[in-house]
């Protein structure tokens, strides 16, 4: 054969063979402005959803409502502590089946983004991070430390060869489009010295050399080397720049909510805010954008960090923690998306030109070679709403907002203007109800059966020792409870005794929470709280003559989850007095203290749902109340229908809860200051932080512990709770999260475009009218429209009222349109509007309908 002829048939082969791995292998590249994947450029919108926080029954659902809601990737964190049990002792069962997740993600056609970490943060339990490492000689946590990058280097490639095993990569045909290793280590590394930089050059080229055959990223580390790609986490990332300008700009964090501690009031980002910080990320050549979380979903069992971190960790996010929509926010972040996609290929493949409309006005115009053109108008003006002018027309931008024209004329969306219905949720309440399947069928009253805690050591004592232990040093996190129980002597002839007066305990601690007993009795219950988590108190007590017991139980409420050193914070006591005794005040803390470690029910495993321990329970006609250190147990029936579950825990105290050995978590609902403040309505203009706009003063940070109702049976569940301090059993009650009604409200200048994908490149279709759609949850249909107003009605979902202009037709045509429907449009058009009614007014459709 000539060698030219060999040259040519080389060629031919080798080219095949590149074109049949392209062709198969999702290649995943990037350069200046994205993502590459299978040689396309993509612009990706990504929803974390943490797989442990929900259970694998809700999984699928979940991935299709972010389908649904117009989202490309799922990004999740890898749970660490979930996994590696002991030192390589790995765990993948249950919410923590790590492969069927991914596999769900790949089988409705989504990306994956995989952060594995292995520190999280996340407020979740030591930033993910297992206690047991704390406890391996010499190990300091995410810094050149060799017991730590052993184990990190070691869980990491765990977690690769199990991708690996499963085909998961995208360079495998996998979903996993791209990894991350650390996680906003760039806050911390110079508290760590030189040691810092070189654990975290270590951390990207350890995480490298996995030849996963995707990119890696690192979040917040303002040192990435180039073999990875730097994003950025923030309320606001249309500024961010990467490292590199090879580099495509990623946002991992765009916080749609935040998270909540107990205590704390409630924070919420409005929707208009979310989708003005995403339209200005795109508008500013972003490319991956993922929303931290897009269903934040529940700190199950002892699993949230902080701490203080709340079991909830709905996050106000676009899916709530039950796993419904949230309305507006995910609708109109579902528009918004659709907007974005529309303009996908001019923003790809266009070259951007800037210009500034105004001050604070400027338009980004992306014009690719075919032709296509799309822009972004933004107003960043806090408080006014502004014209500009822009290629010959005029257009109008609310305060704080952007609109996005596929075509570079047509406004398609505008991210202050939500014409996304809002729905009414309530968490309506269901008695328990005594299970036909338990031992006393028939009966009206559930019953209950109780087991009380000793108070102080119970058993054995684990340990005496002079002075204080701490708290998780001692408990390893096996447990949150800790006892600590020493005795003091009181003489006869103390002037309080005689006067009736009381001494003052003073009591000191690193944290979390405490419940002082002086002979056996709940004296005072003392907390920090997630900002502080130290706390000291004072409190006269009750002291006898003679030998008085003190039994203090301290607890932890999950423990810290970031900062530098964080794993060296401690818990529990640091100082006891008694203040009062004729000598003044007795200091107890270099006393000889007694230590029990966890509680006598957690050791007996009375929250396991295999009735072995029967023998540990006691039946009573009508359960104790107000009774500290008790555990309750009732065999219940599951509540009808198929609404989420909560259980309400508002007449309790603090505790756990299991049901059928399931854990539901730590209850608590501690109640916010009346005096904090809380907003009515939230201002979506300008720049959020998370004080922004409360809701719930005075009110507990958390009353409803989401029960996933896989969790339940037909009947006979065994529903156990730990009480501490003291409640009451007999109303604690199921609920059930309903959506029952319906509302949206639309003006006559609002966008509105089909918004099909099927119109791609810019051709948004034909202009329609402005229309206002609802939707009722399955099942259900449109029984009542409550209100409906089409002219200048105000006030908002649940308190709707006529204007100066109405048109009385405004309920007939609704009602026409809408009644015994699961959804409907409703044009607002002059067919089926009186159109000329108060000519001046931009008039509005509002509309609120029950869904049943
Ligand atoms: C980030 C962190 C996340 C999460 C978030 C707040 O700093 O990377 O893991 O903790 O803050 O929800």
């Amino acid at each position: 054969m000539k060698l030219s002829s060999f040259l040519l048939q080389l060629t031919v082969f080798v080219l095949s063979c590149l074109a049949f791995s392209l062709a198969n292998a999702g290649n995943v590249t990037y350069d200046h402005r994205s993502l590459i994947i299978n040689g396309q450029r993509k612009l990706l919108i990504s929803a974390a959803i943490h797989y442990p926080r929900s259970v694998p029954a809700m999984w699928p659902g979940l991935v299709q409502t972010a389908k649904k809601g117009g989202v490309d990737v799922i990004e999740t964190y890898v749970f660490w502590n979930g996994h590696e049990l002991s030192p390589g002792n790995y765990y993948f069962g249950g919410r923590y089946d790590l492969v069927k997740f991914v596999k769900i993600v790949q089988e409705a056609g989504l990306y994956l983004i995989l952060r594995i970490g292995p520190f999280v943060a996340a407020e979740w339990n030591f930033g993910g991070v297992p206690v047991w490492l704390h406890y391996v000689p010499g190990t300091v946590f995410r810094t050149d430390n060799e017991p730590f990058k052993h184990y990190m280097e070691k869980f990491t490639t765990f977690i690769v060869n199990l991708m690996k095993q499963e085909k998961l990569f995208a360079s495998q045909g996998g979903p996993i489009i791209l990894a991350q290793v650390e996680n906003e280590y760039g806050y911390y590394e110079s508290a760590y010295g030189e040691a810092g930089k070189r654990y975290a050059m270590w951390a990207a080229s350890m995480a490298v050399s996995q030849n996963i055959g995707v990119p890696w990223i690192m979040c917040q580390q303002f040192d990435a080397p180039d073999t990875v790609i730097d994003t950025c986490n923030s309320f606001y990332c249309d500024q961010f720049k990467p490292l590199s300008p090879n580099k495509p700009k990623i946002w991992t964090e765009n916080w749609p909510g935040w998270f909540k501690t107990f205590g704390s009031r409630d924070p919420h980002r409005p929707p208009e805010d979310v989708a003005f910080s995403v339209a200005r990320f795109f508008q500013k050549g972003g490319s991956v954008q993922n929303y931290y979380m897009y269903h934040g979903g529940t700190n199950f069992g002892r699993t949230s960090g902080g701490p203080f971190i709340t079991t909830s960790y709905d996050y106000d996010a676009p899916i709530d923690e039950y796993g419904l929509p949230r309305f507006p926010k995910w609708g109109h972040l579902k528009e918004l998306h659709g907007a974005i996609k529309l303009c996908e290929h001019a923003l790809l493949n266009g070259e951007p030109t800037h210009m500034s409309l105004g001050p604070s006005q400027e338009a980004d115009v992306y014009t690719d070679s075919t032709g296509a053109c799309a822009a972004f108008i933004s107003n960043t003006d806090e408080k006014n709403d502004k014209t500009v002018e822009f290629r010959n027309a005029s257009y109008h931008l609310p305060a704080w907002s952007v609109s996005i024209l596929p075509d570079c004329k047509n406004v398609v969306f505008n991210t202050a203007k939500v014409r996304a219905q809002t729905t009414v949720v309530e968490m309506v309440a269901e008695d328990l109800q005594p299970s036909v399947a338990s031992p006393d069928k028939g009966m009206k009253a559930l019953k209950w059966e109780i087991f009380v805690e000793k108070v102080g050591v119970w058993g054995e004592a684990d340990f005496i020792k002079n002075g204080f232990v701490d708290h998780i040093n001692t408990t390893k996190d096996i447990t949150d409870y800790l006892w600590y129980t020493t005795s003091i002597f009181v003489s006869e002839n103390e002037a309080f005794l005689k006067k009736g007066s009381q001494p003052v305990l003073f009591i000191e601690s690193k944290g979390h929470a405490l419940h002082a007993f002086v002979n056996e009795k709940l004296e005072a219950s003392a907390s920090g709280n997630g900002t502080n988590p130290p706390f000291k108190f004072k409190k006269p007590v009750s002291l006898k003559a003679g030998k008085n017991e003190i039994a203090l139980l301290s607890m932890t409420v999950g423990l810290q989850n970031a900062g530098s050193f964080y794993e060296w914070v401690g818990a529990g006591l640091t100082s006891v007095k008694i203040e009062g005794f004729n000598n003044g005040t007795v200091d107890l803390s270099s006393n000889a203290w007694t230590y029990k470690i966890g509680l006598q029910g957690e050791h007996l495993g009375l929250y396991k749902s295999d009735g072995m321990d029967n023998v540990n329970w006691l039946s009573t006609p009508e359960p104790p109340k107000e009774q500290p250190l008790t555990w309750y147990k009732a065999i219940v029936d599951a509540p009808p229908g198929d609404e989420p579950i909560g259980l309400d825990m508002i007449h309790m105290g603090k505790g756990l809860a299991w049901l059928n050995g399931e854990e539901i978590g730590r209850y608590w609902p501690w109640k916010s200051s009346v005096h904090d403040k809380c907003v009515k309505e939230c201002d979506y203009r300008g720049k959020f932080m998370p004080d922004k706009c409360f809701t719930g003063c005075g009110e507990p940070t958390q009353r409803w512990y989401h029960i996933p109702r896989s969790w339940f049976k037909p009947s006979g569940n065994i529903l156990v709770i730990f009480e501490e301090k003291g409640g009451d059993p007999t109303k604690i009650s199921f609920s059930r999260r309903k959506t029952s009604g319906v509302c949206a409200d639309v003006a006559e200048d609002y966008p509105s475009f089909e918004l099909e994908p099927e119109h791609e490149n810019g051709n948004v279709g034909t202009k329609n009218n402005a229309a206002i759609l609802l939707n009722c949850p399955k099942h259900t249909r449109i029984s009542t429209v409550k209100f409906a107003s089409f002219g200048t009605p105000t006030g908002t979902c649940g308190s709707y009222s006529k204007g100066e202009c109405h048109d009385p037709k405004s309920i007939s045509v609704v009602e026409k349109m809408c009644l015994n429907k699961n959804e409907c449009a409703i044009e607002l058009t002059e067919e089926n509007f009186s159109k000329v009614l108060c000519p001046d007014a931009t008039k509005k459709l509002a509309v609120e309908a029950v869904c049943s």
